[in-house]
């Protein structure tokens, strides 16, 4: 294993950094330790985006440019990377084509959060497609502004796209993949010793092996969580295992019935093949957290923290979606719904790793809704978040499989609920109120800041009787909400 430091690359040259503390954010390094202080801290919790960064990875040869909060973003997260922010833009006195549209366009004022939206667009920037308008407000969802309003940003963003979008990083595209090629050799990294450490290793045979032999050691895959506690909780994590750079971890495999995502899989990567599922899936992780989040954030580490309000659990168990889990040598598998089992507490065993999801596609006689709920349409946490799986035959319910997020301690399956809709007609609506008042004998949700318990179940119910209307093709109006322009006046 490679010892003491991680290496990534910035400004065209390799930098190598001895990884003294393992908890150092990206944020940190640059501001505390190399004194560059374009890139802000605003929240320090991965909301506000002012402290976003660029980060280039290797993708089937090609660099592809992801948007992190790097406050969030731990040091050992950019091994093998490259390290772009807003320090690093401008060349030759000239400002970045990003950064002159902005001007143009009149879109910073007290300039807090602006060196964060200009890596957000640098990014946009970089990508493949003229971007609509929706496609630009949903790249600085994650991004706060106080001062300017959207819109001159909005216009910044497409001004400097619309043209030939030429820069440094483009003309330097091909020396930038080999830099970043060089850097990712397979090897094992170890930073620290034996009892305060920061390992990435790259070989599925070490992860196991440092899992098993440090069950006490923090395992790493996006931070989204981890680094909250390491800014907020201010937790002395001592050992840190990271889960990716491991190329199993990342694997998607779409197959006929099953779709499969390695733990370490980010909602970015996994989108289109979660949306080819059913596109409600693919609607709501769309507005999980923010661009920043989705980079880097994994579908592995949603489930293993156990969060009761975690988006993606309720969809996965009611489409009947197993898991892995692996420690040296050792394998199960088990239905994910079997992972959750109190509050706080969930179904590892010392030193094992989650590996693998399955996820059923669904059948031809199978229809599935998913619906988020909360107080604001992007980067909010869910108060309420449903999924209904219906099996059908002809205008009958045969069986229906329905998990619900922030009803319980953990997200959970509504099975008294599931009993009564077994050999309901859709063309008897009469009696569906009746079904959906069992959802107060399979739930007692609790009140918080989210929202109270009585909301809680009117949501619970009247998405189940939403769900019901779109199984019989209507969209009750009940239910119609007021949505952002160009998306569906539904949620
Ligand atoms: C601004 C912001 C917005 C957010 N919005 C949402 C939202 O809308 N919806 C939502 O559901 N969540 C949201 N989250 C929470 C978070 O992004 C998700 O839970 C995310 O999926 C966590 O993944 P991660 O890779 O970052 O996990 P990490 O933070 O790396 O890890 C989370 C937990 O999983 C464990 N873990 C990770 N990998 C493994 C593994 N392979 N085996 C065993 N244990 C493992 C870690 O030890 C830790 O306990 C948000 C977070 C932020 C900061
Ligand atoms: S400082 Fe707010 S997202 Fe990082
Ligand atoms: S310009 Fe002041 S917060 Fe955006």
């Amino acid at each position: 294993m490679a010892a003491g430091k991680i290496r990534f690359l910035r400004r065209g040259v390799v930098q190598e950094h001895h990884l003294a503390d393992p908890l150092l954010t990206v944020l940190d390094y640059l501001r505390l330790e190399q004194r560059h202080k374009g890139t802000k801290e605003g929240c320090n919790e991965g909301d506000c985006g002012a402290c976003t960064v660029a980060i280039g990875k290797l993708r089937h040869g090609q660099v592809v440019y992801e948007p992190a909060n790097a406050c969030i973003m731990l040091m050992a997260h950019i091994h093998g990377c490259e390290l772009v922010t807003v320090d690093d833009l401008a060349a030759g006195g000239e400002l970045h084509p990003v950064q002159k549209a902005m001007v143009a366009q009149h879109a910073s004022q007290c300039g807090y959060c602006t060196p964060g939206f200009v890596m957000s667009l640098f990014v946009l920037y970089h990508g493949r497609e003229q971007p609509e308008r929706q496609a630009v407000v949903d790249q600085v969802a994650g991004n706060l502004c106080r001062c300017t309003g959207y819109k001159p940003i909005i216009a910044a963003a497409q001004e400097a796209c619309s043209g030939d979008r030429a820069d440094l990083w483009s003309e330097a595209g091909a020396e930038i993949a080999a830099e970043l090629s060089k850097l990712n050799d397979g090897e094992d990294v170890f930073c620290g010793a034996a009892e305060h450490f920061a390992a990435i290793p790259a070989k599925a045979e070490t992860l196991l092996d440092l899992a098993a032999r440090h069950p006490d050691a923090t395992l790493v895959a996006g931070a989204t969580d981890v680094g909250l506690w390491i800014n907020k909780q201010l937790r002395p994590l001592a050992k840190l295992v990271f889960t990716g750079r491991v190329s199993e971890l990342h694997a998607i495999s779409d197959r006929v019935a099953t779709v499969s995502l390695g733990s370490a899989v980010t909602y970015a990567e996994a989108e289109s093949a979660l949306a080819s599922i059913a596109p409600d899936i693919g609607e709501v992780v769309r507005r999980i957290g923010s661009k920043q989040v989705r980079s880097t954030g994994t579908i592995g580490g949603n489930i293993a923290n156990g969060s009761p309000i975690g988006d993606m659990p309720p969809m996965l168990i009611a489409l009947g979606a197993r898991i892995v889990m692996r420690k040296q040598g050792e394998q199960r598998d088990l239905l994910l719904e079997d992972y959750f089992v109190d509050y706080g507490k969930q179904d590892r065993k010392p030193g094992e790793v989650l590996w693998r999801i399955d996820i059923p596609k669904l059948k031809t006689n199978e229809r599935f809704f998913a619906h988020k709920l909360t107080k604001r349409f992007d980067q909010d946490i869910s108060a309420v978040l449903a999924a209904f799986r219906f099996v059908m035959s002809g205008r009958v319910i045969a069986s229906a499989t329905i998990a619900f997020g922030g009803m319980a301690a953990t997200p959970r399956r509504a099975r008294q609920t599931e009993e009564a809709l077994k050999g309901l007609k859709l063309d008897a609506p009469e009696l569906w109120e009746e079904v959906a008042d069992n959802l107060v004998k399979d739930f007692i949700p609790i009140s918080d800041m989210r929202a109270s318990a009585a909301y809680r179940m009117d949501c619970a119910r009247a998405l189940l009787l939403k769900a019901l209307h779109e199984l019989v093709g209507e969209r009750p109006a009940a239910l119609r909400v007021l949505a952002p322009a160009g998306k569906e006046a539904w949620t």
